[in-house]
């Protein structure tokens, strides 16, 4: 293959071939393709874009790159969810559970956080003792006999996806459509699903800033998994407040497991019962979205998934003595700072941007990929839009690792929110369902 004239061809403007693009990304991945003349070719395609059919074939070229995970035959589904990211999203963390209790088989291949936007195994991280790595054949033994796991993928799987996303984190081509598309869509297709729902989210702290951009990602990605056989959904949520009352790794896990007892918050709760019920609804165990979310809550309330989250724990390493012992308390991080609102009022503004970069730089996210992560910072007790406030009363709690980290993170929270006399009706959480 003459890989500078296949670059030239959509550096021009004229479209792939399948087969070229599946032979290039094999070649890639055997390193017979450099990374600066990768790069060329991203660079086109993001100028360039790519049609549906180049963005399928990219994405299952991607997909067989590795290793897939291939499960025995088993009446009950496998389905999984991906979201794209925001301040305070733990949802897959009591989803997860919830799923495997309503008969699914759950294999949650799930990232790290890069940026404001916290990963799920950096979270589930802060457990004592549990683990994120695991083998082909641990992620499919545990989903067999749990129903759900959590983890990250393998070396082995989806190779090509670490080698391009690592070049267009470095060279500004992260956000193209297609590339996203094929970038998401082969990691899920790698786990050989039967449905899967997309948590595409918008706004301030969203990786997709507006509506419009967001929807045309959610409908490139709903197309394209339906076309290679998955049952794809996507729901378009808002991300101009954070989600749930706590951001930071550890106070994250401590909300989820709130969570699974049923002690909210609400709007977490209105996400995980509104994924369980459209997977519920994707793949035929309920009949309507009002029956999904029924079953859904009905389960929710019945301990069972609080009961299955412990079980995971086990099934993944965790010290679970030691993780009810630090539930109890009351922070885990050395220093405790409260921020108190200066006026009588409504909350209309908590801004996630502010606040996820408040937790990133106490140490709880990452600026590289080689950063340390503090797993304990962070910020809790947040009051959402459309809460009221008194004076002195507290608008969130900051969690830090000394003195001069918190009273610094404390001013930038200032200027998160707003108190007015009036009370603003906050957006709805989810703003549309994007389905075929
Ligand atoms: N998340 C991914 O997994 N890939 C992208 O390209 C963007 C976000």
């Amino acid at each position: 293959m003459n890989f500078l004239s296949l670059i030239e061809s959509k550096r021009d403007g004229r479209e792939l071939e399948p087969a070229q693009i599946k032979e290039t990304i094999a070649a890639y991945v055997a390193g017979r393709i450099p990374d600066y003349q990768m790069t060329a070719l991203l660079m086109a395609i993001y100028f360039r874009g790519l049609t549906t059919e180049e963005t399928s074939a990219l994405t299952l070229a991607m997909r067989d790159s590795g290793d897939a995970l291939q499960f025995p035959k088993d009446p009950r589904p496998l389905v999984d969810k991906h979201s794209t990211g925001g301040v305070g999203d733990k949802v897959s963390l009591p989803l997860a559970p919830l799923l495997a209790c309503l008969g699914f088989r759950v294999p949650m291949i799930s990232g790290r956080g890069l940026g404001i936007t916290g990963g799920t195994l950096d979270k589930l991280e802060a457990i004592p003792g549990f683990t994120t790595a695991l083998d082909l054949e641990r992620i499919i033994a545990t989903v067999q006999s749990v129903g759900c796991v959590i983890c990250g993928q393998t070396a082995r799987m989806v190779p090509a996806d670490k080698g391009l996303y690592a070049l267009r984190d470095v060279t500004g081509t992260v956000p193209s459509i297609p590339l996203i598309t094929a970038s998401i869509l082969s990691k899920k297709l790698a786990e050989n699903l039967d449905a899967l729902v997309l948590d595409v989210k918008f706004g301030a702290a969203a990786f997709m800033p507006t509506l419009h951009k967001a929807n045309e990602l959610a409908v490139a990605m709903v197309e394209l998994g339906n076309q290679c056989g998955v049952n794809t959904r996507a729901l378009l949520t808002n991300m101009d407040r954070p989600l749930g009352r706590a951001a930071g790794n550890w106070l994250e896990v401590k909300e989820a497991v709130h969570c699974l007892e049923g002690l909210g918050p609400p709007d977490l709760q209105e996400l995980v019962i509104a994924f369980a019920a459209h997977l519920l609804v994707q793949t035929d165990q309920a009949k309507s979205l009002k029956a999904g979310r029924t079953q859904a809550r009905a389960c929710l309330d019945s301990g069972q998934p609080r009961r299955k989250w412990d079980e995971m724990l086990m099934a993944q390493g965790a010290n679970l003595e030691e993780f009810s012992r630090k539930l109890k308390l009351d922070h885990t991080a050395p220093v405790v700072r409260e921020l108190s609102a200066e006026r009588d009022g409504y909350v209309t503004c908590c801004d996630p941007r502010v606040i996820g970069e408040v937790v990133r730089d106490l140490g709880g996210g990452r600026l590289t990929k080689e950063m340390i992560i503090h797993h304990d910072v962070g910020v809790d007790m947040l009051v959402p839009p459309g809460e009221p406030v008194s004076f002195g009363s507290i608008l969130c709690r900051v969690h830090a690792i000394d003195p001069v980290q918190a009273d610094a993170a404390l001013a930038r929270l200032k200027g998160a929110f707003e108190v007015s006399e009036l009370r603003e009706e906050p957006a709805p959480l989810v703003e549309r369902v994007i389905e075929m």
